[in-house]
């Protein structure tokens, strides 16, 4: 089944966020494999990101998200890759839709609230780098015949 890494970044713990952006995942239909609050160490932080790191906001990217606690998270569904980026939305929260995470609930691209992998490689690359062995947890939720014919 496809897996995506889904972050609550520093900003969102902060802004009191958690609840409402779980909430979106959660109502759409997707299946949480997992979840931890953590505080992101800086070597993390750069691996995570290390397609960006000649880019000249990285120093800043990597501040950011190791300034507090991130709520880390698997996902796992149908096309939950590609439709969990739609739910987020825009990189930029100035031209994310309404309706999106991002739309709805940022305004800068260094205060973006969440991430969401980019592709289902790399859905499993991060899952694999943020979470222990152990920390996953397989379960069916009860309300599956509801959501999957
Ligand atoms: P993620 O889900 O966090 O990976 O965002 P994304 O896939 O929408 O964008 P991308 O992977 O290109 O960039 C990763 C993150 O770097 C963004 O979400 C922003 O937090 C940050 N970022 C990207 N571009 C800029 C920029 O121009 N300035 C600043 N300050 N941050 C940026
Ligand atoms: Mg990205």
């Amino acid at each position: 089944m496809e897996e995506t890494y889904i972050m609550i970044k520093p900003d969102g713990v902060q802004r009191g966020l958690v609840g409402e952006i779980i909430s979106r995942f959660e109502k759409k239909g997707f299946k949480m494999t997992g979840l931890k609050l953590f505080k992101c160490p800086q070597e993390l932080a750069e691996e995570h990101y290390k397609d960006l790191n000649s880019k000249p906001f990285f120093p800043k990217l990597i501040g950011y998200i190791t300034s507090g606690p991130v709520v880390c998270m698997a996902w796992e569904g149908d096309g939950v890759v590609a439709s969990a980026r739609k739910l987020i939305g825009a990189t930029n929260p100035l031209q994310a839709e309404p309706g999106t995470i991002r739309g709805d609930l940022a305004v800068q691209t260094g205060r973006n609230v969440v991430h969401g992998s980019d592709s289902p490689e790399n859905g499993k690359r991060e899952i694999a780098l943020w979470f222990k062995e152990g920390e996953l947890c397989e379960w069916t939720p009860a309300q599956a015949p509801w959501l999957l014919e």
